[in-house]
């Protein structure tokens, strides 16, 4: 379905950008010069909008009202505001939903979604398709060449709402289409998603239906072959006004604003087709900060390392969190450069002016019901604006120069969530977080990478259930452990195929030779119920659970053996030298004090440790990171995340930090909610 990408659009970032959502569409136009005027206060630079202002512009088929947008413009431009302008197609008026029902989606029993709600189009609409087109070459037209417009924001969340896909029969139509291209034949769908099972197979694609929730429920290949479709069709929909914004604004970068670990998109697949990559960032309040630095990490990755743009993040409440917890003092700050020491050129928000009614009138906004300037969030957002004006250029465009990296795969997260086995509290991206977790903890840059990756920039690449692995892909691995590099990969590590079909000869299939193991059979433990292993090296033990493979090895050595249950004293932990590199196989979870000292093992040496003195790892609770734009020193951020004050050791020589200008050599005091931005000081000289 999708097309190849155009080369992309450079975008870069000027400044730190500091914005976000501005919808003056929701409000009287008696509050605009206000708006204008209090966004110069709070040091804001550019204006995503109007992001739900279809009906507003479009209040009719073929009748477009932008006078008030171009009020609106025109007084953001007077203010020297930037414009991110979005193509406001994420909820379509009632008038279209009226006048062409098949604009509306379906949800997951094939029931028709009556009007309301955002996302509710259906991606195989034709009417959606020619009358989003509409609006956005109309807005194109109109905003293509003012000066302010940087950035074209298409949409908003894809499949951001339930029912993120839509089961109307018209997809289930493009759907066959799709399985046709896919699989070649029918006799071969059968066979690539072993329909023999339960004599399921089919005669003919017509035969073929959506796995409805009601529906066909035991063919993991038409389940995870329904989300690569339905990832595909929604990018299309982006593509289809993406074609429209390339024709008139050829110039103009182009993004959507992604949301993260989000299951139902495979965004390494939509990733080619923006020119940078944005996300919004809505951590709950307790999520430890190695969960939010691994989902800025994912979007970096997205665009092998380049920087990305944080497009949201909320000043204060989430109104859609359990409990709407006020941000405390100094933690939208400290989030907001967490952002940044992870890649982020911008610090943006959702919204400026909080809402008035309906179901977001709870979230925190940077300008709150009170409308007034002297509030605490006001404040807060205000003074992160003037501070970072204050950096001018000089965090910009930096890559992390990590070397290891942790392999994350979408369709091994839909593989898994398919299956029925081998445990049911299994959920891929909890179990992927330890691992980059390990890592962040021990200070260690990582890249969050994809199949699609560069593998040769990394000695150290950690595959936790990946599940589904090709054999072109096991090549890739093989090749790249046989150039030196260390390869890591856990239990239920390449059980199956594309298609959910297990390997031949059993686990980890054609990653059995790289890793020297074959499993025999696996134990998943009672929650609550844990094993032991010890290592041969030091007699260290640790404690594992979650699932115990049993292994017959074949080349590798066991580096730590089980020590309890009939399988005691069976390998748990192997290395297998192939070629110059080293491959490792966990066939256990282990606890995450030794998970992190093993890797830092692997890690070490490739003589890759944390950047601090010594290669410590950083202490409790405190965040390192380092970007380095091309030609310019490498920028150490440090980010304490914990309640009390941290005294941390540097690397050696004179840092200034680019915050308070203050020198540091040899250690640093960081207080709770601390940040520090430290360049070589010598560089400056
Ligand atoms: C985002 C969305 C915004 C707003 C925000 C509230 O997911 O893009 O439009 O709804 O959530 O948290």
């Amino acid at each position: 379905m999708s097309e190849s990408s155009p080369s992309r659009v450079r975008f870069r970032c000027d400044r730190v950008y500091h914005g976000g959502d501005y919808n003056p569409d929701q409000w009287p136009e008696a509050v605009w010069d206000e708006d204008v005027r209090l966004m110069r206060q709070a040091g804001v630079s550019i204006a995503t909008l109007p992001v739900f202002g279809w009906q507003a512009l479009n209040p009719a088929e073929g009748v477009f009202a932008f006078e008030w947008l171009d009020r609106v413009i025109e007084r953001l431009d007077a203010a020297g505001i930037d414009l991110c302008l979005a193509t406001a197609t994420a909820a379509q008026p009632a008038w279209v939903d009226q006048k062409y029902p098949d604009v509306l989606v379906a949800d997951e029993h094939g029931r028709v979604r009556p009007h309301g709600n955002r996302h509710t189009f259906c991606p195989s609409s034709p009417n959606y398709r020619r009358l989003s087109a509409d609006l956005v070459r109309a807005i194109a037209t109109r905003y293509g060449r003012h000066p302010r417009l940087k950035l074209w924001h298409i949409n908003n969340e894809y499949g951001g709402s339930w029912p993120n896909y839509c089961y109307c029969p018209r997809c289930a139509e493009a759907f066959r289409g799709w399985l046709r291209e896919r699989h070649g034949s029918i006799g071969e769908l059968n066979r690539h998603w072993n329909t023999a099972f339960w004599g399921h197979a089919y005669d003919d694609f017509a035969q073929v239906e959506p796995p409805y929730a009601h529906g066909e429920g035991s063919i993991m290949g038409l389940r995870i072959d329904w989300r690569r479709f339905h990832s595909e069709a929604l990018l299309d929909c982006y593509l289809n006004e993406a074609k429209i914004l390339r024709e008139i604004t050829p110039k103009v970068p182009i993004t959507t604003n992604l949301m993260g670990a989000f299951f139902p998109l495979d965004y390494r697949r939509w990733a080619p087709h923006l020119d940078v990559v944005s996300w919004d960032n809505y951590p709950m309040w307790d999520d430890p900060a190695a969960t939010t630095a691994f989902k800025h990490a994912l979007m970096r990755g997205l665009h092998d390392g380049e920087p990305f743009l944080l497009l949201e993040q909320s000043p204060s409440h989430q109104n859609w969190a359990p409990s709407c917890r006020l941000k405390r003092p100094g933690e939208l700050r400290q989030m907001s450069y967490q952002a940044m020491a992870q890649g982020a050129d911008s610090v943006m928000y959702f919204q400026w002016r909080q809402s008035r009614g309906c179901i977001e009138k709870y979230h925190g906004s940077i300008l709150e019901h009170h409308g007034r300037p002297d509030a605490r969030v006001f404040r807060e957002v205000s003074a992160l604006g003037a501070e970072l004006a204050s950096l001018g250029t000089a965090t910009l465009g930096g890559r992390v120069p990590a070397r290891a990296a942790v392999l994350f795969d979408w369709e091994s997260w839909w593989a898994l969530s398919a299956s029925s086995g081998p445990r049911r509290d299994l959920d891929y991206l909890t179990e992927v977080l330890p691992y980059y977790a390990a890592l962040f903890e021990s200070g260690i840059q990582t890249d969050v990478i994809g199949w699609d990756a560069d593998f040769d920039r990394y000695d150290v690449i950690v595959a936790p259930w990946t599940t589904m692995v090709t054999a072109a892909q096991a090549a890739r691995i093989g090749a790249r452990v046989r150039a030196g590099a260390s390869f890591v990969a856990t239990h239920f590590t390449s059980r199956v195929d594309e298609n959910d079909y297990m390997h031949e000869g059993g686990a980890p299939g054609p990653l059995r030779e790289v890793l020297g193991v074959t499993v025999e059979e696996y134990d998943a433990l009672p929650t609550g119920a844990t094993n032991g292993v010890r290592f041969e090296a030091d007699g260290a033990e640790a404690s594992v659970s979650f699932l115990c493979e049993r292994l017959w090895l074949h080349g590798a050595n066991p580096l730590a053996r089980y020590t309890a249950d009939f399988y005691a004293g069976e390998p748990a932990i192997t290395a297998n030298h192939h070629g110059l590199g080293d491959a490792y196989y966990l066939a256990t979870k282990l606890e995450p004090a030794a998970l992190a000292a093993f890797l830092r093992r692997v890690c070490a040496a490739h003589g890759i440790a944390s950047p601090l003195a010594d290669g410590a790892p950083p202490p409790e609770g405190v965040e390192v990171s380092v970007r380095r734009a091309d030609g310019a020193a490498p920028l150490l951020y440090l980010i304490n995340h914990a309640a009390a004050e941290r005294q941390v050791a540097l690397p050696a020589g004179a840092r200034r930090d680019l915050l308070t200008h203050s020198v540091f050599d040899g250690s640093a005091t960081l207080a709770p909610r601390g940040v520090l931005i430290l360049q070589p000081f010598a560089s400056q000289s």
